[in-house]
Formats: structure tokens, sequence, C-alpha cells
């Protein structure tokens, strides 16, 4: 990014999701923006392919293998990132999982707690870890989430996926009161839908080739006039939004859940 002003010069993010999809694109928008990325997933070698593409743009990167469903892994996880960076200005809980192929009679405890341990309970703990070294270092921390359309409205009829989007919505507006005296932001982006591997899995259990689902699933959005702008999304829309969130721009924003969506959820 020549000639474009690099706004996040001097500032470290933790980046959670972010072997593929919005998580990897996220990475690299911010390090041709001059952030230095720690990039934490699950999935090993995509996640220092990410680390890879970082530092292939001129910033400090590293690669974080974690488990977020595990809290001691979460721990030890953010052991290493703080032991590296020291502090980050800007976090992004982006990791999440989904469980569209859940049926209400499929539903168990486990099923739940696993969905909600990475969706919800983790962005909460690497937030209590990471804000407090914001604070003690006054850092003008900026926090933001990913939630989903589906928290506002449950268009899917998914139960745990969109309540646990819901319920992250509400963690954020929690946070957002927490830590508003301290001038950390907290705040939401919400995708529609985004054409990333997270919909891989339903190409799978479908036996059909990749990107069937996501194709179909935007062709009847944009036949029912659910989808306005008649695209699917990229991660490049929500990357966008997140840079926006993360920026001195965003500075008088907290507790908001942005919309990303061409369109499908208005409030
Ligand atoms: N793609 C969409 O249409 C869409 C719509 C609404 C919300 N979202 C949300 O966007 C976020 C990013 O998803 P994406 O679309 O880029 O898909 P993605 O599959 O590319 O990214 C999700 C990432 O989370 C990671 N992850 C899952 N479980 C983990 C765990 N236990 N520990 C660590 N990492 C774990 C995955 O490995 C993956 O890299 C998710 O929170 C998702 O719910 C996506």
């Amino acid at each position: 990014m020549d000639g474009v002003m690099k706004r996040f010069s001097g500032r470290n993010v933790l980046i959670t999701g972010a072997a593929t999809g919005i998580g990897r694109a996220t990475a690299c928008r911010f390090a041709r923006e001059g952030a230095d990325v720690a990039a934490c997933d699950i999935k090993e070698k995509e996640v220092h392919e990410t680390a890879a593409m970082v530092k292939e743009l001129g910033q400090k990167s590293l690669a974080l293998v974690c488990d977020l469903s595990k809290m001691d892994a979460l721990q030890k996880m953010l052991d290493a990132a703080v032991g590296e960076f020291g502090q980050f200005h800007i976090v992004f809980n982006n990791a999440g999982i989904g469980d569209t192929n859940a049926f209400y009679e499929d539903i168990d405890s486990a099923l739940w707690d696993w969905i909600y341990a990475i969706n919800v309970k983790a962005p909460f703990f690497i937030c209590q870890r990471l804000a407090k070294i914001m604070i003690d270092n006054r850092v003008k921390g900026r926090i933001i989430n990913t939630a989903s359309t589906e928290g506002k409205t449950n268009r899917a009829g998914s139960i745990v996926y969109a309540s646990s989007k819901s319920a992250l919505i509400g963690l954020t507006q929690a946070l957002a009161i927490q830590f508003a005296p301290f001038d950390i932001t907290v705040n939401a982006v919400c995708p529609g839908l985004i054409d990333t591997p997270i919909w891989h899995r339903g190409d799978k259990v479908m036996e059909m080739p990749e990107g069937s689902v996501i194709k179909m699933v935007t062709e009847s959005s944009i036949d029912a006039r659910i989808l306005k702008i008649p695209r699917v999304g990229v991660p490049e829309d929500i990357a966008n939004a997140v840079v926006f969130l993360a920026s001195d721009d965003a500075s008088y924003m907290t507790g908001q859940a942005i919309n990303v969506c061409g369109g499908i959820e208005f409030h």
C-alpha cells in the first residue's frame, strides 16, 4: 500500500480465527497499514501462512496455534502473545464456529458448551487479560468482536450459533460499559453472507463442490430480496469495517454492532 498513510504503525494487533477468511484478510489489511500482528487459530498450517503473509508485508508477526475452546490453551496462548508483543492496542476476537447442521433434536450439552466456549467465552477471557494490560499501560485500546447478522435477526433457524452471536453482541455492550472510563472501545461487526471457508463444511455434508452452499444461499437471498446488494460479501468487506473501528476515526463509537451485510439486516 505504497503512498497510503500507515495509520496503525507502532500498534500491535491480536487476531483470532486468523487462519483463513475474514481473520486472514484483516491480518493482511492491518499489516498493510503498518500494524504488527499476532495471528491465532487452531489450524496450524494456515495460521503460519497468515503470519508469513504479514511478514511478507514488512511487519512483525507471530503464529499462535491454539484451541480456544480450552481455557488452559487460551491462557498459554495469551502468555506467548504477551511474552512476544508486551501489549496489544487492538484485539480482534474473530474466531467462530457454526452449528448450521445441528438440528434441534441433535443439540446436546457438549455441542452447546463447545460453540459457546469459542464464540462467547474465549472473547471474554481474552479481553479480561489484554484489557488489563491496556489499562495498566494507559493504551487507548480497541476491541472488535465478530458477531453476525444472525445474532440480530435469526433467519436460518440455527439455535446455538445464532444465540451465541446474540450473546456476543450483549458481551460487546457489557464490555463497552466496563472499559469506557479507560478510553477502550468495544464494538462488534456483524457479517452477512461472506464467502469464506466457514461455508465449506456445508459443501462436504451435502457432498457438493466447494463453494456450492454459499452460492446457493446467496442466489436465493438475492431472489427473495433479503440480500439487497446483489453479490456475496468478501472477507475484505469486513476488514474495511474492522480497521475503521480500530482507527482514531471511531474514537466516539462503543458498544455498537455494525452490520456489513449488503442490506440483509437494517437494525
Ligand atoms: N462467512 C460468513 O458468512 C459469516 C457470517 C457471519 C459471521 N461470520 C463470523 O465470522 C468469523 C470468521 O469466520 P469466517 O467466515 O472468516 O470463516 P473461517 O472458517 O475462515 O474462519 C473462522 C476461523 O475460526 C477458527 N476457529 C474455529 N474454532 C476454533 C478454535 N477452537 N480455536 C481457534 N480457532 C478456531 C477456524 O479455524 C477458522 O480459521 C466467525 O466468527 C464467523 O462466525 C461469518
